[in-house]
């Protein structure tokens, strides 16, 4: 018996021990937040005279403006912008650009903020994970059923895997700790995009920001 309980000892410890890439957790896709008090308050306050009504930065003010709005349907100009960004651009202005303070309070700057994100896609979620954790994400609440690609912006850090409407997500160990060096931080920013392919345009059906921490001391 104790044999047994020696064994069992050592089997634990060597799953604690070899834990190390192989440690999961799992995330859902939020529902995605309904937009239309968003675009209400987008509308109804005069957000469309800069940024237009698709969001493509091509309102009749937009001319006139230096910096103009940026394109709001686009990844490769929405990418750097996170929450906060936004959150403050929208509170407070921007100085030395075109964009005005609005009185709206916390909620409806969320509201707008979700509104404004839809533009380029209605499933959006932040992923904070360590180096050595994989992170599955399912993807029911995106319409996993539909056909798309899997578009990666530093595809060397992060491999991903597809099985059964779920998305698997697991940083390149080695590729991560070389990125951390060179940018000589603890935190790298990857973007996993499914995208869909139409003919007039690439549609972001979702968009998963994911955060790798060291988190190795
Ligand atoms: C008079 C023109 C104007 C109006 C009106 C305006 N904006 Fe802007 N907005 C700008 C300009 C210019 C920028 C700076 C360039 C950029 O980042 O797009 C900007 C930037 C932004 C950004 C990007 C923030 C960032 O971090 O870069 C968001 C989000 C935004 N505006 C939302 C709104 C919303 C929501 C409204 C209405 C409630 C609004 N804007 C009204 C001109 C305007």
């Amino acid at each position: 018996m104790k044999k047994v309980i020696d064994f069992l000892g050592l089997l634990v410890l060597f799953f604690i021990l070899t834990g190390i890439n192989s440690y999961k957790a799992y995330k859902d896709f939020p529902e995605p937040v309904p937009t239309s008090q968003g675009q209400k308050i987008f509308q109804e306050m005069g957000c469309p005279m800069c940024h237009g009504h698709q969001g493509l930065g091509n309102g009749f003010l937009a001319q006139g403006l230096e910096p103009k709005p940026r394109n709001f349907t686009s990844f490769q100009e929405m990418k750097g912008v996170p929450y906060q960004s936004m959150y403050t651009a929208i509170k407070d202005g921007i100085p030395f650009t075109g964009m005005p303070a609005f009185n709206l309070n916390d909620q409806q700057i969320d509201e707008t903020i979700s509104y404004v994100r839809s533009f380029l896609t209605e499933n959006y979620i932040t992923l904070n994970t360590c180096s050595n954790v994989s992170q599955v994400v399912s993807l029911e609440n995106v319409g996993a059923g539909e056909q798309f690609e899997i578009e990666i912006d530093k595809k060397e850090l992060i491999s991903t895997q597809l099985k059964a409407g779920e998305i698997t997500l697991t940083p390149n160990f080695d590729a991560v700790r070389s990125a951390y060096k060179e940018k000589k931080a603890k935190l790298v920013r990857v973007h996993v995009n499914l995208t869909q392919n139409t003919k007039e345009k690439k549609k972001y059906l979702a968009i998963i920001a994911v955060r790798i921490n060291s988190c190795i001391k």
